[in-house]
């Protein structure tokens, strides 16, 4: 490293706040910092300035309808459609030509879709869901990887009202037919397979196996032909070939359907602490408002941008944040179907430079693998276009963010650090990058609007310097409304904590730790629940031990999460042999098929170790904290509480011998 160089880094390492740069603000969306002040005094009607995003069918009567909280109610009166907003009024504006979707599949091919084709395309699925028997208010499933007619089956579902449960493609069998069975959904939308470092991956048959443990009858299935083999062969009676659905319904015009703001768009599944995933419920005003709102606002997204979120649209970041905010804000949006590190290290920072990428959104974890990687393929490329970076789905550490800072955005854009969750709908707690100082690791103040705070265990704000638990307290817009079928549990798992029901004051508590500092930043600890983040992507740990107590062999089981350098955190399984199966060998790869088979590969344990004991306290309890501590190499607390502390060592030694 030269000496100027080395100086540069020292610099880096020791600034602890940086400033958003000039020639970003000049031209950023948000830059008056009296905005926050804004929201606060005319709240909740600040929020219509969110709804003035979207075109309505019907204008709306009440901001914020809250008799029924926490069901609360926005926009309530308004009629929208969310394929309207994304799609027909852009082409209506004169942006028919505009490229709306700017695919790149893994193997090098691509697609790009104005939002004229796009219309088109969307039209014509539409019009196949309501030929196939789709209704208003059926939920369509779409397990399908990173390909443009995921994004095409979402908007042609909104179109005629269907809401659409996406399951993310790297998911089980078993997975998508929990999900299936839990929205008794009736329609499938999947396709035969997908690329994964070249090579082809089977899709189909993982979407039939997990269809035969449906419980209800499954009407139509429709496939896509991603790899370009004849389907027919493979098709069941009621399987489809989605390019003869779509020829036959070429041109097809499809009014789209005027929505109440409060009719759910889609539900989207994510683990909890029980083995049975939640089904969040969005709707179509609030949420559409909101993602849009905060595309504008965080992600400084213009018409012109061509802009980059590197997540699965499998996920709810994918959701919000590369079809329905930066397509109802009618920018270009890039869709990546493959890995970051084929053929080469430097894809990514490939396609930043082929699309002239504005805007680049991506998790740590990828960061962190980068960093890894070294600097040297990010400066093969031309990032120069680059105005903006963010970040979103675990905390990230200021060395990675400042690698970031650097290297991707040559010091010339801000980073926006970006907190929320599936729940949430949009983001919560990030900087406005050009208004906030940015520091790194902490993800900055609550947005505007956003009552977020760091409490105590009584609910009572910390001060500075102190830290404590994630609580909001007030709705917003892009709130989930409730858990699919299940109202009690929506209530007992994010409203129970800190609400007091007698004085209808609700708080929503996100089971997430957090530190508070002088100026108000928040800097995100992680979860206080049984779910682990593992690459950004949440797993129940209860999901994972069920799947392994079920291996024949296997007694019992802890699952708990240890820290990863890359993927943040690492599945690790404690698990206790059944008598007689201690020396048979293949027990801990039985266990990590199980996890495959019932989670997918995501789920993957970093380790799996045997133990004839697990650490339990007098009452029996597991104590997973000391179990975590085995996984992450840290110094192991207090053992005089346990029933049996001798186990703790004896299970350290053989993880540290691995
Ligand atoms: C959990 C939500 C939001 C889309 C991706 C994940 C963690 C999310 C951050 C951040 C620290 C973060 C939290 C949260 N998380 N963003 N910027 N800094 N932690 O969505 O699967 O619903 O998970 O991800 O723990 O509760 P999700």
């Amino acid at each position: 490293m030269s000496q100027e160089n080395a100086n540069l880094e020292a610099r880096l390492e020791e600034q602890d706040a940086f400033e958003p740069p000039e020639s970003f603000v000049e031209q950023a969306n948000v830059t008056d910092p009296g905005v926050y002040e804004e929201f606060e005094e005319n709240w909740p009607e600040c929020w219509e300035r969110a709804a003035d995003l979207l075109s309505w069918d019907e204008e709306y009567e009440t901001v914020l309808e809250d008799d029924d909280a926490p069901f609360y109610e926005w926009f309530t009166g308004g009629t929208l459609n969310a394929s309207y907003n994304c799609l027909d009024r852009h082409v209506e504006e004169g942006a028919k030509n505009r490229a709306a979707i700017k695919w790149e599949g893994e193997l090098g091919e691509t697609r790009t879709y104005t939002y004229g084709d796009l219309l088109n395309e969307v039209e014509a699925f539409a019009a196949t869901l309501r030929d196939l028997g789709v209704e208003e208010d059926d939920v369509v499933t779409l397990y399908l990887p990173m390909i443009p007619e995921l994004p095409i089956a979402m908007l042609a579902c909104a179109r005629i009202g269907a809401p659409h449960a996406v399951v993310f493609a790297g998911f089980s069998a078993d997975a998508l037919a929990t999900r299936m069975n839990a929205a008794e959904s009736e329609y499938l939308v999947t396709c035969d397979g997908y690329y994964r470092r070249g090579d082809a991956l089977d899709h189909i048959s993982k979407a039939n196996e997990g269809l035969e443990s449906v419980e209800h009858d499954v009407s139509d299935v429709v496939v896509v032909d991603r790899l370009g083999d004849d389907l027919s062969h493979s098709l069941g009676s009621n399987q489809h070939d989605w390019d003869e659905l779509m020829a036959d319904h070429e041109g097809a015009s499809v009014e789209p359907v005027s929505r109440d703001a409060e009719d759910m768009l889609f539900l989207m599944y994510t683990s909890g602490t029980t083995g049975q995933p939640k089904g969040v419920k969005h709707t179509t005003g609030g949420y559409l408002a909101y993602t849009a709102w905060t595309s504008r606002a965080v992600l400084d997204i213009k018409p012109e941008d061509t802009y980059w979120c590197s997540a699965d649209i499998g996920w709810i970041t994918g959701h919000s944040y590369i079809v329905y905010g930066p397509l109802a804000l009618g920018t270009t949006t890039v869709m990546y179907e493959g890995t970051p590190d084929y053929p080469e290290k430097d894809r990514l920072w490939e396609i930043v430079e082929e699309n002239r990428v504005d805007i680049f959104y991506t998790a740590p974890t990828a960061i962190r693998a980068f960093m890894k990687w070294g600097a040297e393929y990010p400066e093969r490329c031309d990032l120069s276009s680059l105005r903006l970076l963010g970040t979103v789905g675990e905390p990230i550490n200021p060395r990675a963010w400042k690698w970031y800072y650097k290297h991707i955005g040559n010091e010339k854009c801000p980073i926006v650090d970006t907190w929320w969750q599936t729940e949430t709908g949009g983001m919560m707690i990030t900087t406005l990058p050009g208004v906030n100082t940015m520091k790194p690791g902490s993800a900055g103040p609550p947005l505007p609007g956003i009552d977020a705070r760091v409490v105590d265990a009584e609910g009572e704000e910390v001060s500075g310097g102190e830290a404590g638990y994630v609580t909001v307290n007030n709705p917003w817009p892009g709130m989930l409304r409730t858990l699919y079928n299940n109202d009690d549990r929506f209530l007992s798992e994010y409203w129970a904590e800190y609400s007091d029901e007698d004085a209808d004051e609700w708080v929503y508590f996100p089971e997430d730790g957090a530190k508070l500092d002088d100026d108000g930043y928040i800097t995100i600890l992680g979860r206080v629940d049984d779910v682990i983040n593992v690459s950004g992507h949440r797993l129940g740990t209860m999901e994972i031990e069920s799947a392994v107590v079920g291996v024949e062999g296997i007694a019992e089981a802890a699952v708990v999460g240890g820290e990863h350098e890359v993927k943040g955190e690492a599945v690790y399984v404690y698990a206790i042999p059944e008598d007689g199966y201690e020396d048979q060998d293949d027990l801990d790869e039985r266990a990590s098929e199980a996890i495959d088979t019932s989670i997918g590969p995501i789920a993957r344990p970093e380790e799996v170790i045997f133990t004839p004991e697990l650490p339990k306290t007098r009452s029996g309890k597991i104590m997973r904290r000391l179990l975590e501590d085995i996984a992450s190499g840290n110094e192991l607390g207090d053992t005089s509480t346990l029933r049996n502390p001798e186990i703790v060592d004896e299970i350290a030694d053989q993880v540290e011998a691995e």
